[in-house]
């Protein structure tokens, strides 16, 4: 019986930093040690976790379901902060269709031998993200502030919203936040109807420096400001 959370990040439209919150709401999961946590790359034909990781290793996605064996949570990457990575071929050779019943198989499997199931779903609107989406416990929605990616994200809201999702459609984390922006939760609230549960702010180079050696904020730079905006999330989304 499956009994892990599985919690699905959305972008409100491409380099938004789906990715990057994924990955760090990852590392920021697995430091309470009472929690096993694995991320997934759902983000089929662009995903990039690897790159974000560093971990392009280990059994994929793609060879996991087409193995058609449920993964053994010891088999899967290990990131050096402690949670596993189910990513994509690096060269993402192997991408191929996925149908739905595959990705809710995936979810299952996954959340049977984990506490906590992050999904990088990219941010195009797919037969696998709308799935993810659908069977996963919470959906974050990531924005920014720019108004065309508000904009995304009223569309995205919409399509989910037509899923019949129980509870909760998606929360909404404002990434690349500017404290004057004047972009607050409530203005994106009332503007679009998404409930903001986190701003993460604009970190550039940290976010880069970060990237080019390959880890995470976590182990990059662990006392700062934008790595801590990261307990916004799990203090809304407890597993
Ligand atoms: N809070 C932030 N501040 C500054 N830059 C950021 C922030 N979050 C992400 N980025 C940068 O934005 C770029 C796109 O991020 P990524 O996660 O790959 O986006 P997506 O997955 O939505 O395409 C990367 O260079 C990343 O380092
Ligand atoms: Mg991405």
């Amino acid at each position: 019986m499956p009994t892990g959370k599985a919690i699905a990040i959305l972008g409100a439209k491409g380099g938004v930093g789906t990715t990057t919150i994924a990955a760090n709401l990852a590392a920021e999961f697995a430091a309470n040690p009472d929690q096993s946590v694995v991320l997934v790359d759902l983000n089929l034909f662009l995903g990039d976790v690897g790159l974000h990781t560093g971990i392009e290793s280990g059994p994929t996605v793609l060879t996991v379901i087409a193995s058609d064996t449920a993964p053994d949570a010891s088999a899967l990457a290990r990131h050096p902060l402690g949670f596993s990575v189910l990513g994509l071929a690096s060269d993402l050779s192997d991408a191929d269709e996925v149908p739905a019943e595959a990705v809710v198989w995936l979810l299952d499997s996954l959340r049977s031998q984990f506490d906590c199931v992050v999904v990088d779903a990219g941010t195009d609107l797919n037969e696998v993200s709308l799935t993810a989406c659908r069977y996963a416990d919470d959906r974050l929605l990531v924005t920014t502030e720019q108004r065309s990616a508000l904009i995304g994200a009223k569309r995205r809201l919409h399509v989910l919203s037509q899923l019949e999702i129980p509870g909760t459609v998606a929360l909404g984390v404002i990434n690349r936040a500017h404290a004057d922006s004047g972009v607050n939760p409530a203005a994106v609230h009332q503007a679009i109807g998404l409930t903001v549960i986190a701003r993460i702010r604009n970190a550039w180079a940290d976010n880069q420096a970060a990237l080019t050696a390959k880890k995470l904020l976590r182990e990059h730079c662990p006392t700062a400001n934008v790595t801590h905006d990261y307990t916004q999330i799990t203090r809304h989304v407890r597993y």
